[in-house]
């Protein structure tokens, strides 16, 4: 960066027209919450990143401090400072160049945000052509230079018909700053203190203002439930995008769900309809179609089609079939193929989980660990009521509930009821057959 930046987001709206109890930038985009993301652009461009906030200010904080340290928060007085320029008015940039961005942008790169320090202009400010402008603040121009910002609500008719808008980023010389915003009323429609007066101010002092054309994908405010499932649309695109660059191969790829936080590594193929969330990582695998995997790790294995792994399991050189439910468990050279639960457990090398076995975790008050040892094999139909240890080289027999407690190495355990034949039965019954 040739200048020494400070990036300031505005994040203390309450956002009304998401109709929600929760603050606007705490929506969720790709399983992050959507301030993550213009904080992560600031982030790979300067150190001083201030993160205004008012309403619902400690989730807010402590959403962001789960991701970054060193943020600066400062608190908006909302009651006597509406607004976005109220909004600056408690913020002590670092540097001489200041960066202000809304929170209600995640699609901004930070790439596009370079852009603005590029001219060393008093005011570079981010304007859109639109279409459609309603939402937006227009801006005036007049022979090439920016003359003021109006607010939807304060326009005139004539003003409203401008299609050139404000997207909301500018930065601003520090010194443009300290010497307008205590010169900002908010004698307008909503009696808030606007940021965007200052525009007019320093123009009519004869500051150089730069409109910079940014893309409207990118500068896109959310600011709506719909508007939020759109720009998820486009996130989740670069995020499938950027790991395939990486190597990984996806099959169908807009059906593919990956939030921010999934890692890969090796040569991973990932099959249509795959849902894969939380801080999972997954290197060397095969994910097979419309399977679910949160928050876990999965190491040289193959897993589904249709399978469930839930947070905390950790699965290496494994095989997890179709209808197989996974929770919190470690298992390492193992095959489970077919519809399983298998719940706070530990399974060796080498032990195989017949269809339809369950580890029977919870008796309605707490949950138990089930341990498993190595080339074990579990016939189908089989329930390990926990907490249980098992040894390796067991052998248990199809349709057995193994209750409770330890068992030794080299054993076969069998509970099963003893078969009775009634002969003709059938035929007493339906009346017909042989
Ligand atoms: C703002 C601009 C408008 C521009 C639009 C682009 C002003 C006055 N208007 O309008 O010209 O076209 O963005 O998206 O700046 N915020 C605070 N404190 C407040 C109010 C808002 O921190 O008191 C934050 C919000 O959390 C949000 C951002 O500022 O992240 C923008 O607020 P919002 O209410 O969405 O502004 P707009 O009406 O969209
Ligand atoms: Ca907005």
């Amino acid at each position: 960066m040739p200048h020494s930046l400070s990036i300031v987001i505005l994040a203390a709206g309450k956002g009304s027209r998401m109709k929600s109890p929760k603050a606007k930038v705490l929506h969720e985009i790709c399983g992050r919450e959507m301030l993550f993301y213009s904080i992560k652009a600031a982030r790979a461009l300067t150190d001083d990143v201030i993160v205004v906030v008012a309403h619902q200010k400690e989730s807010v904080i402590a959403a962001m401090e789960r991701y970054f340290e060193g943020l600066t928060f400062v608190t908006q007085d909302t009651e006597n400072f509406p607004g976005t320029g109220g909004a600056m008015m408690d913020v002590k940039p670092k540097h001489d160049n200041v960066l202000v961005l809304n929170g209600d942008m995640p699609l901004i790169t930070q790439y596009s945000v370079s852009e603005f320090m590029k001219s060393d202009s008093d005011i570079v400010m981010s304007v859109i052509e639109l279409e459609n402008s309603s939402g937006y603040g227009r801006v005036v121009i007049e022979n090439g230079h920016v003359l003021r910002i109006v607010e939807e609500k304060d326009a005139s008719d004539a003003e409203k018909a401008i299609l050139t808008v404000n997207a909301g980023v500018y930065a601003f010389k520090r010194s443009v700053l300290e010497t307008y915003l205590p010169k900002l009323s908010n004698a307008n429609a909503q009696s808030e203190y606007y940021l965007t007066d200052v525009i007019a101010l320093a123009r009519k002092d004869g500051l150089e203002i730069s409109p910079l054309i940014v893309e409207e994908v990118e500068f896109k405010g959310v600011n709506s439930k719909f508007d939020l499932s759109t720009a998820e649309i486009i996130m989740m695109d670069r995020i499938r995008r950027t790991w395939m660059d990486a190597g990984v191969i996806m099959q169908l790829p807009e059906t593919i769900y990956i939030e921010e936080g999934v890692c890969f590594e090796g040569e991973c193929l990932i099959e249509n309809g795959v849902r894969l969330c939380g801080e999972t990582l997954i290197v060397n695998s095969h994910i097979k179609a419309h399977s679910v995997i949160e928050e876990s790790i999965i190491r040289d294995s193959d897993v589904g089609p249709m399978a469930h792994i839930r947070p905390f399991s950790m699965i290496e050189a494994t095989h997890i079939g179709n209808f197989v439910e996974v929770k919190k468990s470690t298992l390492k050279g193992v095959k489970a193929g077919h519809l399983s639960y298998l719940g706070d457990a530990t399974i060796g090398e080498g032990t195989n989980i017949g269809a339809g076995t369950i580890t029977c975790n919870y008796d309605g008050v707490k949950k138990y660990q089930t341990i498993i040892g190595k080339n074990v094999f579990i016939g189908s139909d089989s329930q390990l009521v926990a907490p249980i240890e098992i040894a390796d080289n067991v052998m248990i027999a199809a349709g057995t509930t193994v209750t409770s407690g330890k068992y030794e190495s080299g054993i076969l355990i069998l509970s099963r009821a003893p078969i009775r034949k009634v002969a003709g039965f059938f035929t007493k019954f339906f009346g017909k057959g042989a």
